[in-house]
């Protein structure tokens, strides 16, 4: 028989995310929103809490927990709120697991501690102006002379790459070609390197408190150690660190649905129209069942996603589809909770706004839905 159960670690783990959300960031997150301010206190309480590096292990300054118990974090942090939740999501996740997975013990030894505990931030140096769903049409290009990569390119869109602890990006380029076929690598870049310049992206209707990056490579100039794993197996290292990343996105699906669902259930049983609370109309009961269903549907798909990655089985279809379900349950739960909100779910005011916003990056982000789906229908062998 499946045992439904968390353990008595991933509970208590749980329970102590939950109530660091609630204490910490709930008071402030629709502040740190309107005023697109990445929370460097938010982010230095959660590297003092342990919340990245999470299944990195103790020899690298990680904390060595299985995928699932990263995965209860970043869904507990998006029922608060998105941004917080991304930031510990893409250093984990994009990061600080590429680092992990393919680095040198070099490279792990000189990275991953600041990564896990030291305040410091990597970026996933792989969208492009020109390349985002088509991910192997990278411009960016990397050219090895005197034992030197020489970069030159652009990235965009990357999390936590432009603010004050950025120390660097891992960066997909083009290094030449093989077969008739574009070789593309990894290349590890730090911050300060010159030539290397970020921007901070500002205007989103989204995830405005998260810091979101341009960044410009000109004739950057790094050593040719700065390689990561094998030269021409850059875009598998991307294609493999998005299967496990995806897990993630579907975890902030389903706390950020979770935390739209509690908001509209509280909110339909204050406020009264016709003489009645209006989660009594039956209309109203409805969305509110069908939201607790989709939820609950969600839980199952993203745990056993991260259960049969915790067992070493393949798991890149299931993660798709976690990442899909979940971040288009959140899409229906937060449309719900901002109707059953009434005017008062248009007003800034109320979580109702901030969670239907967020809720639209995670149709887009680390695939859009469309991939997801082609993703799921090339797995089905469809064609
Ligand atoms: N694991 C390992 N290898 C993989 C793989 C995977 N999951 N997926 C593909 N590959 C390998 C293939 O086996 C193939 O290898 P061979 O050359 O040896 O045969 C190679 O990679 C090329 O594969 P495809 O022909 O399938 O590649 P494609 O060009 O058709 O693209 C794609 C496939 C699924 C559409 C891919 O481009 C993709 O995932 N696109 C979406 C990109 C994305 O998610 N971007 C998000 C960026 S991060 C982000 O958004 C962060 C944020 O801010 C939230």
């Amino acid at each position: 028989m499946p045992n439904y159960d968390l353990t008595s670690e991933q509970e208590m783990l749980r329970n102590s995310i939950r109530e660091f959300a609630e204490r910490e960031i709930k008071p402030v997150r629709l502040e740190i929103d309107r005023n697109e301010e990445f929370s460097y206190d938010l982010t230095g309480k959660m590297f003092d809490l342990g919340l990245f590096g999470v299944t990195c292990p103790a020899e690298y300054g990680g904390h060595g927990m299985d995928y699932l118990s990263y995965i209860l974090i970043v869904e507990e942090l998006a029922r608060v709120d998105a941004c917080q939740a991304a930031t510990v999501a893409a250093q984990n996740s994009l990061g600080i697991a590429p680092i992990q997975y393919f680095g040198s013990k070099q490279q792990k030894e000189k990275y991953l501690p600041m990564l896990c505990t030291g305040k410091k931030l990597w970026g996933f140096g792989l969208t492009e102006p020109g390349a985002g769903s088509d991910a192997g049409n990278s411009k960016t290009n990397a050219t090895l002379k005197d034992d030197q990569w020489v970069i030159n390119g652009s990235k965009i869109f990357i999390t936590n790459a432009a603010n004050d602890w950025t120390a660097g990006v891992t960066v997909q380029a083009v290094t030449g070609e093989s077969d008739g076929r574009k070789e593309i690598s990894c290349i590890l870049v730090d911050a300060g390197v010159k030539g290397f310049t970020s921007r901070a992206m500002k205007n989103k209707m989204t995830w405005r408190s998260s810091n979101t990056a341009e960044l410009y490579f000109d004739d950057v100039t790094v050593p040719g150690d700065n390689l990561l794993g094998k030269r021409g197996d850059g875009f598998k290292q991307m294609m493999q660190t998005l299967d496990r990343g995806r897990l993630s996105i579907a975890a902030m699906g389903l706390g950020g649905a979770q935390g739209a669902f509690e908001e509209a259930l509280k909110y339909a049983k204050e406020r009264k129209a016709f003489g009645k609370p209006i989660s009594s109309f039956q209309a109203n009961a409805f969305k509110l069942a069908d939201c607790a269903v989709e939820i609950e549907a969600a839980r199952g798909l993203v745990y056993k996603a991260c259960w049969l990655c915790d067992q070493g089985r393949p798991f890149g279809k299931e993660s798709a589809m976690a990442k899909l379900f979940a971040s288009e349950v959140f899409h229906r739960v937060a449309n719900h909770c901002v109707q059953l909100h009434g005017g008062y779910g248009l007003m800034e005011e109320y979580p109702a706004a901030k969670f239907y916003r967020d809720q639209k990056l995670l149709e887009i982000g680390e695939g859009t839905s469309e991939i997801q789906r082609l993703v799921i229908a090339r797995h089905l062998e469809c064609f």
